[in-house]
């Protein structure tokens, strides 16, 4: 039997899920997979969180340098989140010929080139499986399965603490705040939450998985992202009454050599499959020239299944002789010849504030009309204090008629807001 020794580098949500399972379930692995797994070290600030958490002295420290120097250490987990310190010491472990797993999409889609370089370098390897969508393995779908397709679309909800937030609201009627804070008690939120929410941690994961999906590297700073900090409750219920569910969706789409990458706040109708994916629950669609969708479903937070994410790519790596390694991460730039589309075409939802007179409809219709912008439906809601809230639903159009019809209908006297924006999936 093989015997792995592994450093685990921050014991908090994930890392401790990941310390349970290979705990708990280290016959399991071993009789499996022929690898007995060993928890070498265990590293966080905090030496009395550790010993509260059972660790054994020996194990236990604050210092890089017991796990740098521990020979027998081949496989390092950074769970501790955030770019720095976790790119010194990953860059420090892949350069002492040690592997890295990794749940930290924020540092692999800002500097996975240079990682993937220096492991590389080292001859080690470089995993990211927990990176994106907790549990779920999409990552090694895109990787190892697949191989004869081209993928043109990736689709999904990615991020657990906003569908917890807007399952929440929705279901329950709980305020957003309420609803943020049981998010964060259940460990499914970043550290700081402002990255859940305003959509940064999904455009991360986006920027990892079409990366992966298209085969070129998607810069995350080339995302469109909007998070759900707008959404009101008005904005649901409103939604609600015309069949369709709130998500904070990712969406990639590749069509020859130009790619489409955007993360917003979306509704999507009732019996849309994505619609029912609710809680901490995520859903990955993948679409390729020839398999057409697969779904891939499962928890996309939380200590357990990313913790199982992390064992996976521990135990996957420990089998390897000779690590793979990704070859068009291009230091975070698009490659040449890629074109990232600024324009997409989508159905909107558009909530208006508008004063209750005669006239107002049509002059609100002119200026879609002049943008080229086809109406589906337009409605209006209960009139108070001499104004009313309309709700246009549009065709497909593209985003940028929609923003140039926005910014004409804020100058018009008549309309008193601009409300709500919302993208629309049937
Ligand atoms: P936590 O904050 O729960 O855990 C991080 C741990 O690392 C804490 O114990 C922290 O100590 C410790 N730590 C931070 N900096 C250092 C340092 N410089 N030296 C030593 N220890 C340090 O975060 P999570 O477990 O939630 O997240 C970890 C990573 O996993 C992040 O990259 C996150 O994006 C990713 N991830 C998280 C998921 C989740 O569901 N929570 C799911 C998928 C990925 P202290 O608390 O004292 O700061
Ligand atoms: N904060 C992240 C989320 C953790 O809520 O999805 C999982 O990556």
């Amino acid at each position: 039997m093989k015997t792995v020794y592994v450093a685990i580098m921050g014991l908090g949500t994930v890392g401790g899920g990941t310390y349970k399972i290979l705990t708990e379930n280290h016959d399991k692995i071993a009789s499996a997979y022929g690898i007995d797994v060993r928890v070498a070290k265990v590293l966080d600030k905090d030496l009395d969180k550790l010993k509260a958490a059972g660790i054994s002295a020996d194990v236990m420290t604050d210092k890089l340098d017991d796990i740098l120097n521990d020979e027998n250490i081949s496989v390092v987990a950074e769970l501790m989140g955030g770019v720095e310190p976790a790119k010194t010491f990953i860059t420090k472990a892949l350069k002492a010929g040690k592997s890295v797993v990794t749940a930290n999409k924020e540092l692999i889609s800002k500097h996975w080139g240079e990682l993937e370089s220096v492991a590389r370098e080292n001859n080690v390897g470089l995993y990211f499986e927990a990176s994106c969508v907790g549990g779920v393995p999409v990552i090694r779908t895109l990787k190892e399965s697949l191989q004869g397709d081209n993928i043109l679309m990736v689709m999904g909800i990615i991020n657990g603490t906003t569908n917890y937030i807007l399952t929440k609201m929705s279901d329950c009627g709980m305020s957003y705040d309420e609803a943020l804070k049981e998010a964060q008690q259940l460990g499914f939120a970043e550290f700081n939450p402002t990255a859940d929410v305003d959509g940064y941690d999904a455009m991360y994961k986006l920027s990892i998985l079409s990366s992966l999906a298209f085969h070129t590297c998607i810069p995350y700073t080339e995302i469109y992202r909007e998070g759900i900090t707008k959404i009101t409750k008005n904005d649901i219920a409103s939604g609600k009454q015309m069949g369709y569910t709130l998500k904070l969706l990712a969406i990639g789409k590749r069509e020859g050599n130009s790619v489409e990458v955007r993360v917003h706040p979306t509704f999507v109708r009732n019996s849309h499959p994505l619609a029912s994916v609710s809680g901490s629950f995520n859903a990955v669609f993948l679409k390729g020239d020839f398999v057409d969708d697969v779904m891939l479903y499962g928890r996309g937070a939380g200590a357990r299944p990313t913790g199982s994410a992390v064992v996976s790519d521990i135990v996957y790596c420990a089998g390897k002789n000779k690590h793979e390694h990704t070859d068009f991460v291009n230091n975070g730039k698009v490659a040449e010849g890629i074109e990232i589309k600024s324009d997409f075409s989508s159905k909107y939802y558009i909530a208006l504030t508008v004063e209750d007179k005669a006239g107002v409809l049509a002059k609100i219709t002119d200026v879609w009309g002049k943008n080229n912008v086809s109406i589906n439906s337009i409605s209006q809601r209960d009139v108070a204090d001499g104004v009313a809230p309309i709700i246009i639903m549009t065709h497909f159009t593209s985003e940028n008629a929609v923003q140039r019809s926005i910014a004409q209908l804020s100058k018009l006297d008549c309309v008193k807001k601009v409300d709500s924006i919302i993208r629309v999936i049937d």
